[in-house]
């Protein structure tokens, strides 16, 4: 499907660091659907291709793109661009997709948020109360003032907030949260790698079986402070290319015209996976074991090099 046109509609600050943006066709042309957990990956302008994907926070089938996306200091500029934006604008984005579906089989969801990571969840949240499914959110942050759509979150019949005010001893519950697997039981979990790990770590202990664990990373979470520009030769293709500090190694790639294979953009489904064969890798994924990436495994996507030179095997 072709990239879609489109222009801000409105824009509302939700906290001091994040704002809300409604998109809507260029032309008042209708917009493709979606379903719950879809995202919307928005083409940033500049000399380098760069990407970034927000999930979809509004209801299917509403006539327009809803998203809420955290201003990160420390990125490399997708979100500042996003954070410039005003009504009128135009935008292109690519067609809603989803990496991170509810299941039908599920007869009740464990919605989790971890910060921003709320955006999936409360879209997913929405679109159950929509339908009259039963479901229990979570959302975890380190302040109120600081966490989006914290109103609408507590209106939910079955909702609790875990407020940190940064005390690491009142950390997000895992073990009671989780202490009841069963069969018709799904968890959805989005938010900063930190406490992904931790909560799929308790799930597992507390034998939650692995196809009723679904999660993502908010987008944010990866870019990082001081990320720098590196080399990347790809051995088969026989070409050396730079990555730049805003950059993933897959889009250097389709930049050079390459056609290398890639899904998510976000380190989750493995699609874009080649072998390191010299220099250390900055794993960023959320799908590789320790042993995968101790083999070589690296996601282009969103894993960067820690040196001056990585070596793939594409
Ligand atoms: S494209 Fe999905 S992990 Fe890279």
């Amino acid at each position: 499907m072709p990239s879609l046109s489109l222009k801000v509609h409105q824009v509302e600050t939700l906290t001091p660091r994040v704002r809300r943006l409604l998109l809507v066709g260029e032309h008042a042309q209708p917009l493709p659907a979606f379903t719950a957990g879809a995202h919307l990956e928005l083409h940033v302008p500049g000399e380098r291709s760069q990407r970034r994907a927000y999930s979809l926070v509004n209801l299917p089938h509403s006539g327009h793109y809803e998203i809420a996306v955290q201003l990160e200091e420390a990125g490399t500029g997708g979100s500042r661009w996003v954070h410039s934006l005003k009504a009128g604008d135009p935008v292109i984005a690519e067609p809603p997709r989803n990496h991170f579906p509810l299941r039908d089989d599920a007869d009740h969801v464990l919605l989790i948020a971890g910060g921003i990571g709320i955006t999936p969840m409360l879209g997913m949240a929405r679109a159950l109360q929509a339908e009259g499914k039963p479901f229990t959110l979570h959302y975890a942050g380190r302040d109120a003032a600081h966490m989006a759509y914290l109103e609408e979150a507590r209106q939910c019949a079955d909702m609790h907030c875990w407020i940190s005010g940064g005390d690491p001893a009142r950390r997000f519950p895992s073990s009671e949260v989780l202490a009841n697997p069963r069969p018709g039981l799904h968890l959805y979990i989005c938010g900063p790698a930190s406490m992904l790990n931790a909560v799929l770590a308790c799930a597992r202990q507390q034998g939650w079986a692995e196809d009723h664990l679904h999660f993502e990373l908010f987008s944010g979470a990866l870019e990082e402070a001081g990320d720098q520009a590196f080399e990347v030769r790809l051995q088969a293709s026989e070409l050396t290319l730079q990555v730049a500090a805003g950059q993933t190694v897959l889009d250097a790639m389709l930049d050079a015209g390459l056609d290398p294979m890639f899904d998510c953009r976000r380190g989750d489904c493995g699609v874009c996976v080649a072998q390191v064969l010299e220099g250390d890798a900055d794993h960023r994924d959320i799908c590789l074991s320790a042993r995968d990436r101790a083999d070589g495994s690296f996601c282009t996507c969103v894993s960067r090099a820690s040196g001056p030179l990585l070596v793939l095997d594409l």
